[in-house]
């Protein structure tokens, strides 16, 4: 099927976690006007839009995903002053802004959340999701994703409030129509502002069956919620009913969060003519090395498996829907230490290998900050230098109450796949404290950032981020990066990833070996065509030549085209 050429398809965003970007005052957490100072980074690196992690009021709970007001700045980060001077000089440059839409709840201190627990009468009890019951009775059996049950009593109102997430995350109610006009009011008024689009915070789950039945019990703790939230009964006509009272009247750029999505799911929200949004985030992908108690429990990768989802996702909205490619976000490990290897003399190559990989793909790329300068996991000594909800409360619930974990277990889940591992402060230089900040920052630095930091890189040719600054650039002016059809070829191969992209006449062939070892890989003849020509490679030997039996080095990646 034809493409439709949009502006969002063709742009690389990046995504700034603000509390660690870098911080202007020295407090020690990053902020508005740390993003400001950093613009031009930005611009030179090439990247088209910015996605910023919510800059919201809020108690912290969640490190901003907890709103209690969704049209002030956290203090922490600054004034609406400096927000509204960040949007002014990242248009003047170019760069569009994307802000971060938490709506399937609020924090507990949200107004609406005070109000809501004040009274069953009370106009706002509504706005939340309760259920009669006795103390020691909830609802039903589901855990939160933050561990516990997804269920917390309150004595006076002898209620139940679901929160999927923390206790302090009380889910929406958005079978309240009130509810839904009061986010689009709000949407209203940032796009009013002159924002460029919003991610969507786990926007699958904000309508839930309301027949709230017991779960599933994978692991045995509790029930799993996610059959009844993910997709719910009413998702596409909320979203509809959205993009109609909203995201129409506005030329901006919109991604779900999207757990539990699959394909027939992602070609609803993403579909040309469904009228609900851009683009998806799936986690398919992301779960593939995630064991019997998920992230705390990881399995070893296997590429076939990644290949496999890549292939699927690729066809599967190919015409019909648009895909977002990540390896990296606040809730991810860091793809060189995940996929790649962060060891000496790899980290660099396969950190590139990985970034042609995922741009030569077909969809909107996401880069996450300090992923283009190849940012690798930390490995803290102890429990205690951990700032994470996630990870601390699951250490309470399997380490010390459950005992299904011992210390040692649960701490290599925490450094092979704990959200901490992307959230340590960016690394711009080798100063104290990795140039973010002179006052002790938040959450500690990684102890590589003498080695690995902008300051290092940004004149470098052959580091990461030349090598990101490339693939942008290419993007930009090769439409097959963009909309190129794609066709997987080696499937059974373990270590190689070979795929094809075409678009009019032109004809991309990508090789991408993941292991640390030469591979001799066999190409179909009918593939191996002479006007191929090498596009970009992280071996900078552009006088490869495309032979039927190749030899790929250790992390090599290198893309052809026609
Ligand atoms: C999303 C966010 C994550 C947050 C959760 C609850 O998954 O990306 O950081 O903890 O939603 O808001
Ligand atoms: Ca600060």
């Amino acid at each position: 099927m034809p493409q439709t050429e949009t502006w969002w398809k063709e742009s690389v965003i990046y995504q700034i976690y603000p509390r660690s970007f870098n911080d202007s005052n020295d407090d020690g957490i990053g902020d508005v006007n740390g993003i400001r100072e950093k613009l031009d980074y930005l611009k030179n690196l090439g990247v088209d839009v910015l996605w910023i992690s919510p800059i919201y009021r809020s108690p912290n709970a969640d490190n901003g995903y907890d709103i209690s007001d969704y049209q002030a700045i956290m203090d922490e980060f600054g004034t609406m002053e400096d927000f509204d001077q960040l949007l002014e000089e990242s248009h003047q440059k170019g760069i569009k802004i994307v802000m971060d839409l938490v709506v399937n709840h609020t924090s507990d201190e949200h107004r609406w959340f005070i109000e809501s627990k004040k009274s069953k009468e009370n106009p706002y009890h509504d706005y939340y999701i309760w259920k009669d019951g006795e103390k020691n009775q909830p609802p039903n059996n589901w855990g939160s994703a933050f561990s516990g049950s997804a269920w917390k009593y309150n004595e006076e109102l002898g209620q139940w409030y679901l929160h999927l997430f923390a206790e302090k995350q009380p889910d929406l109610n958005w079978e309240n129509e009130k509810v839904r006009q009061s986010v689009y009011d709000m949407m209203t008024w940032w796009f009013e502002k002159g924002i460029d689009g919003f991610r969507m915070d786990v926007i699958s789950l904000i309508s839930k069956d309301q027949d709230f039945k017991d779960g599933e019990t994978f692991s045995g703790l509790y029930g799993n919620s996610m059959e009844f939230c993910c997709n719910g009964p009413r998702i596409h006509e909320f979203l509809k009913e959205m993009n109609d009272k909203v995201l129409s009247k506005y030329d901006v750029v919109t991604v779900g969060e999207a757990p539990g999505v699959t394909i027939e799911e992602a070609k609803k929200y993403t579909g040309k003519d469904e009228n609900e949004l851009n683009m998806v985030f799936q986690f398919e992908m992301m779960g593939i090395d995630h064991g019997k108690y998920g992230k705390w429990t990881p399995v070893p990768f296997r590429l076939k498996d990644m290949k496999a989802n890549f292939e699927k996702w690729q066809k599967g909205l190919d015409g019909s829907g648009w895909n977002s490619l990540y390896w990296d976000n606040h809730d991810q490990p860091r793809i060189v230490s995940r996929w790649g290897n962060d060891t000496g003399q790899w980290r660099e190559k396969s950190a590139k290998m990985l970034a042609l990989c995922l741009h030569m793909h077909q969809g909107t790329p996401y880069i996450y900050q300090g992923e283009e300068i190849g940012m690798t996991n930390v490995r803290f000594a102890s429990i205690d230098d951990y700032q994470d909800i996630e990870i601390l409360n699951a250490y309470q619930e399997l380490v010390k109450e459950k005992k299904v974990l011992t210390e040692e277990q649960f701490m290599e889940g925490v450094y092979k796949l704990s959200r901490d591992n992307a959230r340590t402060p960016m690394q711009w230089s080798a100063e104290k404290n990795s140039g973010f900040s002179n006052g002790d920052p938040w959450l500690n630095v990684n102890p590589n950032y003498a080695e690995i930091n902008v300051a290092n890189q940004i004149n470098d040719p052959d580091s990461v981020f030349s090598f990101y600054k490339q693939l942008i650039e290419l993007r930009h002016h090769n439409k097959v990066m963009v909309y190129g059809n794609y066709e997987q070829y080696l499937k059974e191969d373990e270590n190689v990833y070979v795929f094809t992209r075409e678009y009019e006449e032109k004809k991309l062939l990508v090789l991408c070996n993941f292991s640390d070892r030469n591979q001799e890989i066999q190409l179909p003849s009918f593939l191996v065509e002479e006007e191929y020509t090498v596009l970009i490679s992280n071996d900078n030997d552009t006088s490869k030549c495309l032979t039927e039996n190749m030899v790929l080095l250790p992390y090599e990646g290198v893309a052809f085209i026609k």
